[in-house]
């Protein structure tokens, strides 16, 4: 029988497909690209990432919004560059991500600065580069952001995180909005905390935001936090306060496995319905997406090494590792993996824990997987454009992996692999 096992169904989205029996980013094989460049490899569709903002682009037609793409997803160069050209602002947490984002052409007015630790120093360089907005998290924070700011002799504009307490029903480690988390400002200290910033001499209110988690898969935790918000930027503006734009953060999910989150447009449709209700439908909108944007539109190229039967358990061992991809070994994190190029059915294919060669019993990439491969064959981890390269360590000291951009026909290296070199370039002996 010459019958190739049929691979699982890839996510949806058609620039990552199966064409002749074997897999292909847009115009790519990715079997081409894990000769020429090697393994582990990350390759991403830049058909995919603009595919997927144009659902938020479609869903926001005729409104004043902003799109902040929220870097910490994937913070790579030329990744930043796909949606700095599309017109895109981004969503940073840190002065790393402020730098690169400068240096991949992200326009400083469209940058808002989310997070609950910002040093001094970060503040006084998001002020000097006339970022758009800080996303405040709490009230301490307030006052050394206005103290930052009169020393330079300029004005940070701000928004306030509120913290809806809904709950995303999503992964704990990665729900923000639930009153137990570090993140955002209580709902009832809310006007508390949005009259002392407008007391403060170096700061000008000029929005709201909350983000409730990620990876959420349904429409109503948004509903839900919209309600809330709302109702805050009423009790705020009735005292005297105006609130010109608001954030509804990110978090929408994406299909790692038969999940169904709502599309992009879709959702939005539902919730302008809601906003115009209320009356808010002409105000200046701005979201923080990550994830939805980028997630299904990278794989992770991985070579398999040995295959090792056991008693209890057969492995296969490849060559990516939790330092590549994180995510398994962190959240249980479900990603599908399958064969770049199936083979025929001559064998039966096995039941394999992926695992990679650190020296950890949680570094595993996928588990119980049905598999028809040999030592050799390159496999494909999907949906791993989202919180994998972003969040690579060099753990074991290995060197990070290559990264690929597919456009249409073209493959453009878009990160060199990191030399063991590389991993120690910054250490001196005694
Ligand atoms: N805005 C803020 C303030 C955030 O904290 C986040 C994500 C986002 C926007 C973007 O959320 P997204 O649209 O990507 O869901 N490493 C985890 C995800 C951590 C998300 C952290 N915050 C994972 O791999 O699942």
């Amino acid at each position: 029988m010459n019958t190739p096992v049929v691979p699982h169904a890839l996510p949806g989205q058609p620039h990552i497909a199966y064409q002749n029996g074997t897999l292909m980013v847009e115009g790519v094989h990715l079997s081409d690209l894990a000769r020429v460049h090697g393994t582990p490899l990350f390759v991403y569709s830049k058909a995919a990432m603009l595919s997927a903002l144009g659902a938020y682009q479609r869903g926001f037609a005729g409104r004043q919004a902003q799109i902040c793409y929220a870097m910490k997803a994937n913070s790579s160069l030329a990744v930043l560059q796909v949606f700095a050209e599309a017109g895109c602002g981004f969503d940073i947490v840190s002065g790393g991500e402020l730098a690169r984002v400068l240096a991949a052409g992200g326009d400083p007015a469209k940058i808002i600065f989310s997070g609950v630790g910002k040093t001094r120093a970060e503040m006084k360089q998001a002020l000097q580069i006339g970022i758009g907005c800080f996303n405040v998290e709490s009230e301490a924070e307030l006052d050394v952001l206005s103290q930052v700011a009169v020393s330079a002799g300029l004005q940070a504009p701000v928004s306030l995180r509120v913290n809806p307490n809904v709950d995303p029903k999503t992964h704990p480690y990665i729900s923000t909005g639930l009153k137990g988390n570090k993140f955002g400002i209580a709902h009832e200290d809310t006007l508390r905390a949005y009259r002392h910033a407008a007391s403060l001499p170096g700061l000008k209110v000029v929005g709201i935001d909350c983000h409730i988690g990620s990876q959420i898969t349904e429409t109503t935790p948004y509903l839900d936090a919209m309600d809330r918000v709302l109702d805050l930027v009423g009790e705020i503006e009735s005292a005297g306060i105006p609130i010109h734009h608001i954030d509804f953060g990110g978090g929408l999910g994406i299909n790692y496995n038969g999940d169904t989150p709502p599309e992009a447009d879709a959702l939005w449709s539902q919730l302008l319905t809601k906003l115009d209700a209320r009356g808010y439908g002409q105000r200046q909108l701005m979201i923080e997406p990550g994830r939805s944007l980028v997630g299904n539109a990278g794989v992770c190229l991985t070579e398999v090494l040995y295959l090792k039967p056991g008693e209890q358990k057969n492995f296969c061992i490849v060559d990516a590792a939790m330092n590549d991809l994180p995510r398994p070994a962190m959240y249980q994190a479900f990603h599908q993996i399958v064969p770049v190029s199936p083979r025929p059915n001559a064998g039966a294919s096995q039941v394999y824990d992926i695992v990679g060669p650190v020296c950890e019993s949680g570094d595993w990439i996928g588990r119980d997987r049905q598999l028809l491969v040999q030592a050799g064959d390159t496999l494909a981890v999907l949906s791993a454009g989202a919180y994998c390269m972003s969040m690579a360590s060099n753990y074991n000291t290995r060197g990070r992996a290559a990264e690929i951009l597919v456009d249409g026909t073209q493959a453009h290296l878009i990160r060199q692999r990191e030399s063991a070199f590389d991993t120690f370039a910054l250490e001196q002996l005694v």
